[in-house]
């Protein structure tokens, strides 16, 4: 069990940012986890777990240990007469987690396709796409405490999970590596077809019924469609979290600019896109060096092939400014910066 050292991380996120671990390893099984971090060296401290990278940028690069968690394996643990429950290992690829379940007739993560990043990601942020969030059909998670050296099991309410929100973002920050997600999915499918985008793509799919499978078709042909693959060019999917607003300040914008796009939310409230208001302010295809907004959805920044965590961030904080300015709202990142 080799720890590596001063290894460049490059090929581990997929704004492909050239930053450094001063120590690295990859494990593929707790037993190899315990290993590495018995006896305690206060040298690999701060401890960073990686997934896919999919998720976070680098501004720098990493004092202490950077895991790699390739946590494998699929597995159906038990069935009832309305559901499926299966436990996939965080280190599994996520986009390979829903072929699987398509494939098998296990239907709750088709609106999720084509997600970059691994399962153990998935309830960390509580991923979202296309009117379904990973909490629908989140069963439980087991994970391993870094400090106790410790297995602890969540259930759904434990990880309180919220829009790209769960404990492990905020309470339990950097405290756990996710070992396995367990699911419990629909036997017969309930199909989310609701989010405008995908009923024109069924539509030009020419499909009046959709299945899990063309479903999921669709979607992949959407995110084809709109969002950068990050193996041809560097990016972390939707940078900033799209706000949300009390109705009666929503209402005050639209009196100031007709055209902005929000949907309505529980509690009186608007969750404003984001892309339109940053499109809005200019950003929308514009390019310093090798740093970028996307052409194609502005909530994406892209790394067309040098740029650094820096220059990407100080693009980021840009944006974030000229949005304040013009609309007076304040984004959020959705990236972890690092
Ligand atoms: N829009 C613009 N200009 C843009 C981008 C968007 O006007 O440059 C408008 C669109 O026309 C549409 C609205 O904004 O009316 C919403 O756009 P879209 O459907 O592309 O979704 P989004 O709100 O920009 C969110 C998620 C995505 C997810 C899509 C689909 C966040 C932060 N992002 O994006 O998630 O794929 O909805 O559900 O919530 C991610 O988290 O990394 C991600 C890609």
């Amino acid at each position: 069990m080799d720890i590596l050292e001063n290894f460049s991380l490059q090929k581990f996120n997929t704004f492909h940012i050239n930053a450094y671990a001063k120590h690295f390893f990859s494990f593929n099984s707790l037993d190899q986890l315990h290993e590495i971090l018995e006896p305690e060296r206060p040298d690999m401290r701060p401890i960073l777990v990686l997934g896919g990278g999919s998720n976070l940028l680098f501004t720098g690069n990493l004092n202490g240990l950077v895991l790699k968690n390739g946590i494998k394996g699929m597995q159906v643990l038990s069935e009832d007469d309305n559901y499926v429950y299966v436990k996939a290992g965080a280190g599994e690829n996520w986009h390979q987690f829903v072929l699987y379940c398509i494939e098998n007739n296990m239907a709750g993560v088709e609106n999720l396709s084509l997600i970059p990043g691994n399962v153990g990601a998935g309830p960390m942020q509580n991923i979202g796409a296309y009117g379904v969030e990973l909490k629908e059909v989140f069963f439980e998670l087991e994970a391993f405490h870094l400090n106790d050296k410790k297995m602890v099991k969540f259930s759904q309410a434990d990880c309180a999970f919220g829009y790209r929100e769960s404990v492990f973002k905020t309470r339990f920050k950097n405290q756990f590596v996710i070992a396995t997600v367990t699911f419990k999915l629909f036997k017969k499918p309930r199909l989310n077809t609701s989010y405008g985008a995908i009923e024109q793509e069924l539509q030009r799919m020419n499909i009046a019924e959709p299945s899990i499978k063309t479903l999921s078709q669709a979607v992949i042909n959407i995110r084809r469609s709109k969002l950068p693959d990050p193996d041809e060019i560097g990016n972390a999917g939707s940078f900033f979290k799209n706000p949300e607003v009390p109705a009666v300040k929503f209402h005050e914008l639209q009196e100031d600019f007709p055209g902005i796009i929000g949907h309505d939310l529980p509690n009186s409230l608007v969750k404003l896109a984001a892309g339109w208001m940053i499109e809005q302010c200019g950003w929308k295809g514009y390019r310093k060096g090798d740093a970028g907004c996307h052409a194609k959805q502005a909530l994406v920044l892209v790394n067309y092939g040098n740029a650094s965590g820096e220059e990407i961030y100080d693009l980021s904080e840009e944006i974030l400014q000229s949005v304040q300015k013009k609309f007076g709202i304040m984004l959020e990142r959705e990236v972890n910066i690092f």
